[in-house]
């Protein structure tokens, strides 16, 4: 899609639809959906006086101009309270827009920015005036992309999927704003197609992405982007002993790989960011085999790599001056004869012993040797992404994702660049009590807790691989896939984490 900035007039807007909106409460339209309004002999004060646009969050009226301006419909959007507008809202309204208007078969489109009003307010909430126009640009851009991803590679073309929006203009009336304006674009560009770059690994089937194919697909986004892809298989694994990694890769016919992402643009003494991704490709329990329903959603059991890949390439793609290291363990977890049992015991790369309770709590295992790994490149900061716990989803639902620290400046950091990009993170609690749950007979630790606080147990775990290393846990069990379509959202893979990852990389630069 095609997406660029124009300062002109947006009653002489010329495409197949423009975007306007109103809020909630108003009697008459203000400042571009006024001046669309006045080309249009007023319809849309008439629709307000008729009580048909309200202005209501999630409304939309369509207007068909009939010749009185260039473009041929007018989308009405509601916003809402005004109160209750925040840049997420503005995501949202994009996104929701544009698949309305790719589905009425609208090939260029233009919209004004939501939210930007009259005023130069900052933060997330637009106060008294509105937000800085850049940021709601961003916005807008990212919920555009976000909300017409399709993932069709294995669809035949239909009259629906033929139907593409081309390009997206957004009409502006201030010169001044411009130039911030298409750097906004730029950014919101960056970081939408590297959320749907992840969403497309999630949504692949664990046929096709098996761990020697996500690491040919890391290497593609490496490429461009100025960033170094490194893929280690059995043989370097076994020189670097990484045995809780080869361990749960024991079951399957597929070689696991340890792919990591360096990317090298910080100064000296600057913060060195290390992500790590749970690359699970797909997870049937192992020996400890999971129920038949449901079971294919483990195919998305590699969306913490898919987050921390797609964030490494956006990072570099703005070319943020830090230095990020990447670290994502893939293997499958699956049974066979050569298979992990539950009782074995394994040495992790660090040393530690672990009794392997139960071969579906697989991700801590791998993520074990991967943390220790990300450790020995010395980096300063770690956060590690994963879809590690059911227990996860059973406490947060799949609004929020799970947070877990040992270090609450960094653990703020993740939750502001969370709430930035639209993605809520909620902590949950590290108390050394929790560490008695995972303590061994046999080995140093176990790797299962027990049902009672199952996603905290599973961090517990993480934390003895991490030193004194600042680090934050991300669980996204619940919030890697969508069961429906909504607002930006696209039934399947989320993308979760990409954005919130971007920007945290910009929270650790000085500011
Ligand atoms: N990949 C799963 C966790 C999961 C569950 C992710 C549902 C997304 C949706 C993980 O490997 C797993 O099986 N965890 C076990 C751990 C238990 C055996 C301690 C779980 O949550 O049941
Ligand atoms: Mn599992
Ligand atoms: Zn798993």
């Amino acid at each position: 899609m095609d997406i660029r900035v124009v300062v002109e007039d947006v009653a002489r807007f010329r495409g197949d639809a423009l975007v306007v909106n109103l809020f909630e409460g108003v009697k008459a339209p203000g400042g571009a959906t006024a001046a669309v309004d006045g080309a249009l002999s007023g319809a849309i004060r008439t629709l307000i006086q008729a009580g048909e646009a309200t202005g209501k969050w999630g409304e939309q009226t369509l207007v068909h101009t009939l010749g009185k301006v260039p473009v041929g419909r007018v989308l009405v959007m509601g916003l809402g309270k005004k109160e209750q507008f925040t840049l997420d809202r503005v995501r949202i309204v994009s996104a929701e827009a544009a698949k309305r208007l790719r589905k009425i078969g609208a090939r260029r489109i233009g919209s004004i920015v939501h939210g930007a009003g009259t005023g130069t307010g900052t933060g997330t909430s637009p106060g008294a005036g509105g937000f800085n126009a850049a940021q709601a640009t961003q916005a807008l851009v990212e919920g555009a992309l976000l909300g017409l991803y399709r993932f069709t590679r294995y669809k035949q073309e239909s009259e629906d999927s033929r139907k593409r929006i081309e390009s997206l203009t957004i009409v502006e009336r201030d010169r001044e704003k411009l130039r911030g304006m298409g750097e906004a674009v730029r950014r919101g560009r960056i970081v939408a197609e590297a959320t749907n770059a992840a969403r497309d690994l999630v949504n692949e089937p664990g046929n096709t992405l098996t761990p020697t194919e996500l690491a040919r697909r890391a290497q593609a986004m490496a490429r461009g982007a100025r960033i170094r892809c490194q893929v280690l298989g059995p043989r370097e694994l076994r020189r670097l002993a990484a045995r809780a990694l080869l361990g749960v890769a024991r079951g399957s016919q597929e070689p696991p790989r340890l792919i990591v992402f360096h990317y090298r643009r910080g100064q000296r003494g600057g913060p060195h960011l290390g992500l790590v991704g749970k690359g699970i490709t797909f997870d049937s329990g192992g020996i400890s085999i999971k129920p038949a329903e449901n079971m294919e959603a483990m195919k998305g059991d590699m969306a913490g790599a898919a987050a921390v890949l797609a964030a490494t390439r956006a990072i570099a793609l703005l070319k943020l001056p830090i230095h990020v290291t990447a670290v994502v363990p893939a293997t499958e977890n699956l049974p066979s004869g050569t298979a992990l049992k539950p009782g074995d015991i394994l040495r992790a790369m660090s040393g530690k012993t672990i009794e392997v309770i139960n071969t579906d709590a697989e991700g801590r295992l791998v993520l074990a040797d991967a943390l220790h790994y990300a450790r020995g490149r010395k980096v300063s900061h770690l956060v590690d992404v994963a879809t590690l716990t059911g227990a996860c989803v059973v406490a947060l639902g799949t609004i929020n994702s799970g947070a877990f620290t040992n270090d609450q400046t960094l653990l703020e950091k993740v939750v502001a660049a969370g709430k930035a990009a639209g993605e809520k993170i909620w902590a949950l609690p590290m108390d050394v009590e929790y560490d008695e749950l995972i303590k061994s007979d046999v080995a140093e630790i176990k790797n299962t807790g027990g049902r009672k606080g199952g996603a905290i147990t599973g961090a517990k775990f993480l934390q003895n691989f991490v030193g004194d290393t600042p680090w934050v846990h991300l669980d996204i069990a619940g919030t890697f896939e969508a069961e429906k379509e909504k607002g930006y959202l696209t039934k399947g893979g989320t993308g979760v984490m990409v954005r919130t990852l971007v920007n945290l990389a910009l929270e650790l630069l000085p500011h």
